[in-house]
């Protein structure tokens, strides 16, 4: 991480508005102000996010809702550096993604951020086991290291018999729980998931959030899940919702 990187602490930026109830006494992790971003295609304009504040204290399980469109997937990526706002400021583990370059973004996410993508993005040309050791190697781990966790997560997921199977030969459900696996492998401080029940079953689906539910008891992890799911919804102490671009918020189930 370069000193370019601002890498101050809280900002105080937890102002009235919507979505930053519930933090109580939590050092933030989280930090949005103002955000904005459209899409533009051609001479068209989407205006997704108009406006979100929102703060998410360390260890809190947020779970983010909205209809189809109203931009859950595009906030997830602010978050993870993957793209930038087109105005407000975007803090996470107390750094600015706004003034990182895409290297240190990149470098930040893989070793603080577990992501695990609405579509999975794995690498169809490695088997399950070698797309779980991905970011460990990026984060130059050992490889008898990489090898042993990345076994242990995939048995979590329950995929101990999975090991060799590349994307192609895995079920929808299968390479998501390859995803999440992957997304847990560098002990992350935050866990971005978007749809992670999706192709689930409800039994796996239950037990992908029991999974992630104990990280959070267990490591102090931040949760935060987009999902139409209104059973991982129940499980949230605190939900959020995009509406007409910004957020609106209510505590959620038993968490
Ligand atoms: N790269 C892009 N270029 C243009 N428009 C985009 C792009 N990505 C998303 N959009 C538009 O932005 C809006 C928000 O998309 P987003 O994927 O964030 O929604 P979502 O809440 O995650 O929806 P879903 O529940 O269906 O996953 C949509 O109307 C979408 O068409
Ligand atoms: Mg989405």
């Amino acid at each position: 991480m370069s000193e370019g990187l601002n890498l101050g602490g809280a900002t105080g930026s937890n102002g009235t508005s919507g979505g930053n109830e519930g933090l109580g006494a939590r050092s933030p992790v989280i930090e949005i102000c103002g955000v904005r971003k459209a899409y533009r295609l051609g001479n068209r304009r989407v205006d997704v996010l108009r406006g979100v504040d929102l703060i998410v204290g360390r260890g809190e399980f947020v779970a983010l809702r909205g209809s189809s469109g109203a931009g859950k997937s595009t906030l997830l990526h602010l978050l993870a550096g993957l793209d930038t706002a087109d105005e407000g400021a975007v803090r996470v583990a107390s750094v600015d993604l706004a003034s990182a370059s895409p290297s240190e973004a990149s470098r930040f996410r893989n070793l603080k951020i577990g992501v695990v993508f609405q579509s999975y993005h794995l690498f169809p040309e490695l088997d399950a086991l070698e797309n779980v050791c991905v970011p460990a190697r990026l984060a130059r781990r050992g490889v008898d290291e990489c090898v042993a966790r990345a076994k242990t997560l995939l048995e979590r997921v329950g995929l101990g018999q999975r090991f060799e199977h590349r994307p192609r030969e895995l079920s929808g459900g299968e390479q998501q729980r390859v995803a999440i696996a992957r997304a847990l492998i560098n002990r992350p401080e935050l866990i971005l998931a978007d749809e992670p029940t999706g192709n689930l079953d409800s039994r796996t689906g239950d037990e992908i959030v029991d999974l992630l539910c104990s990280l959070r008891a267990e490591q102090d992890v931040t949760l935060v899940v987009a999902t139409h799911d209104s059973r991982v919804a129940s499980r949230a102490p605190r939900v959020i919702e995009l509406v007409d671009g910004r957020v609106e918020s209510r505590l959620g189930g038993w968490g």
